[in-house]
């Protein structure tokens, strides 16, 4: 299959790419092949590519950034999202697009799936729930994949960054009254790819692995004591629970309760996966080596 991935510097770009390469061929495109505050500029530059599927991993992905420039991340998060969707029905080509758990109503505990209440809360969840929308209006085949907590990139995840702060020897604190699920990169690459296998599937896929809802808390705790047991960490340093409101860099209003269920993956799919520990394991000794 020939895959065009979008935001190909982002995390999430980065590396499905990564992932793909040989068994499909990618090309990745960047801001400067791409400009998505310019949506009217996206037709014509696709026009000459050829592709059986479009991957957009490209977004303005920091909420504080979002809040700070409110146009600019209509443009990137919905406006663009929209022409991607029209461009891809129009051609017969596959869309796969990235949202947010962000967008839920986080007032209450537990699990959520698909046909949960949306209740965008900020400016960056509004923009992508617009996104969502836009896209499945213009293209009703199109698949809109929601993920939280990506790790597994190599660079800026939660559980990269706990196992560098605890092999480092410095403090590690946590928020432990905000909840969703860490998921694994090589895990959405795998469902994207199962997804792109079944073109009769379209519609909002929530893309997490199995498992309760975790806390930033809970999954440091569990990333440290993972690192322990596999002997890359010399002991097992305790994580210091933090309110999410004394949080100096997350001034903006966040959902509490957002971990979602993965339920279309499993009833369309019949998807079994693997667990975010076991993925996280694997990034541990990555990282390690
Ligand atoms: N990472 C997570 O934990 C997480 C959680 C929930 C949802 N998501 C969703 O997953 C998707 C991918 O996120 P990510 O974590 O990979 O984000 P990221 O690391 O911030 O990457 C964003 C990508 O979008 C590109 N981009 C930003 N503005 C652009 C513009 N004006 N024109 C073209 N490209 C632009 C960036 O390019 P530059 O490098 O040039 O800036 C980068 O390649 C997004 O839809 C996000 O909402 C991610």
């Amino acid at each position: 299959m020939e895959i065009v991935v979008t935001g190909c510097t982002g995390r999430l770009g980065r590396s499905l790419i990564r992932e793909w390469q040989g068994e499909h061929v990618v090309h990745g495109l960047g801001r400067e092949d791409l400009d998505f505050g310019v949506p009217a500029g996206l037709e014509r530059k696709l026009e000459g590519l050829h592709f059986d599927a479009l991957v957009n991993c490209a977004a303005m992905a920091d909420v504080e950034s979002c809040e700070s420039q409110l146009r600019q991340a209509h443009l990137v998060n919905a406006e663009s999202p929209r022409v991607l969707a029209r461009v891809c029905a129009r051609r017969g080509a596959r869309l796969i697009h990235f949202s947010t758990d962000y967008v839920l109503d986080g007032a209450s505990e537990g699990l959520k799936g698909e046909e949960a209440v949306v209740l965008p809360l900020n400016h960056y969840a509004q923009t992508k729930r617009a996104g969502e929308e836009s896209v499945l209006e213009e293209n009703p085949s199109a698949i809109v994949g929601r993920v939280s907590w990506v790790f597994g990139s190599g660079s800026e995840g939660i559980v990269e960054s706990v196992f560098r702060r605890a092999r480092g020897g410095k403090e590690l604190r946590a928020v432990d009254d905000k909840f969703s699920k860490p998921t694994s990169v090589r895990e959405i690459g795998r469902m994207v790819t199962a997804l792109l296998g079944r073109p009769d599937l379209a519609g909002l896929f929530h893309l997490t692995h199995s498992g309760e809802p975790e806390s930033w808390w809970s999954v440091a705790t569990k990333v440290v004591r993972l690192g322990h047991e596999a002997g890359l960490l010399e002991s097992c340093p305790e994580v210091q629970p933090e309110a999410m409101e004394r949080m100096e860099r997350m001034r903006v209003v966040r959902p509490v309760h957002t971990a979602m269920d993965p339920a279309r993956l499993r009833t369309d799919l019949h998807w079994r996966g693997v667990s975010w520990e076991e993925e996280a394991r694997i990034s541990l000794e990555a990282l390690s080596g």
